[in-house]
């Protein structure tokens, strides 16, 4: 079997288009325009990187794009008093501090100041308990962004068999939550899990958020299952030079599998698309205003 490839470049630049329109009718209908903040705390190149595609999608969906670039050995007090400040925007909607933050500040006490309504990530205790007891709230960009390919592929997927790999509180256990809500039968594998391969087996949706290039191979696939692929990891080439690779080898997963997402063009366009569909959610709700269709769960 040579599996479907599920394009998340296609499908992000949709939802950008979706959110963009929504955008043009805020302004137009409302004299609204949604805004998003970023803060970014050191040098992380990484970090950098997500940061300036961040500011330049929000600006081209005609949001206002804030950026706060702060030094690596800020206190926290000064990081926790500009959070009370964009808190306290009416022009800021939607606020995110990039993880992760050098090792003196406290990632927690941080995220949990930020306002639960303005925390596009969806990271604040408020808004994951929300989510873990189905009620609405901020939804992570990475786990809605495969949520919503999934969705796009399969329609329902009530009664399917779900793994997800990795317990991460940005993607795994947020993943896990969303296919739960969706009536998927849910397992969450680790590094601890005995018999990883017959576990991942059993999926009829595998996502993969490990963090391991390549982890994944392909006869720990189902046949027909469908792979989503959360890595984004940087190897070295054995000729010289470096290319990105998932969590999953690609080549023998897409020999089995069938759908799956690349490495790059698969979750990683969703998540910043899904960002800014947060970043107008959020605009509505603080707005009472209807909220988009399609663009959150
Ligand atoms: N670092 C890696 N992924 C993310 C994310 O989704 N949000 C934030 N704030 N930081 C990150």
């Amino acid at each position: 079997m040579t599996a479907t490839v599920i394009d998340g470049k296609a499908f992000a630049a949709k939802v950008r288009d979706k959110v963009g329109a929504h955008v043009a009718r805020l302004k137009a209908d409302h004299g609204i325009t949604p805004g998003l903040a970023v803060v970014l705390v050191g040098e992380d190149p990484a970090s950098q990187v997500y940061v300036r595609s961040k500011g330049k999608m929000t600006v081209e969906v005609g949001m206002k794009s804030v950026e706060h670039r702060l030094d690596k050995d800020m206190s926290e007090n000064e990081l926790l008093e500009m959070i009370r400040h964009l808190n306290n925007d009416p022009t800021i909607h939607g606020i995110l501090v990039q993880l992760p933050l050098p090792d003196h500040l406290d990632s927690d006490l941080v995220i949990n100041s930020i306002d639960p309504a303005k925390d596009v990530d969806g990271f604040h205790i408020s808004n994951v308990g929300l989510l873990g007891t189905g009620q609405k709230s901020m939804v992570p960009c990475t786990p809605l962004g495969c949520l919503m390919m999934l969705r796009e592929h399969h329609g329902s997927l009530s009664g399917m068999n779900a793994v997800v790999v990795g317990r991460s509180n940005i993607v795994g256990k947020p993943m896990a939550q969303l296919l739960l809500n969706e009536s998927c039968t849910v397992t969450i594998a680790h590094s601890r899990t005995k018999d990883l391969p017959d576990v991942v087996r059993q999926a009829d949706i595998v996502v993969a958020a490990v963090g391991r290039p390549e982890m994944v191979p392909g006869d720990w696939i189902k046949p027909g299952a469908t792979v989503i692929d959360v890595g984004i990891n940087r190897i070295d080439k054995p000729e010289g030079g470096t290319r990105l690779v998932g969590d999953v080898d690609y080549a023998s997963c897409s020999d089995v599998a069938g759908a799956i997402t690349p490495v790059p063009g698969g979750v990683g366009p969703m998540t910043i698309a899904c960002l800014l569909a947060n970043t107008v959610t959020a605009c509505c709700r603080a707005n009472d205003l209807d909220e988009p269709e399609g663009l959150t769960v």
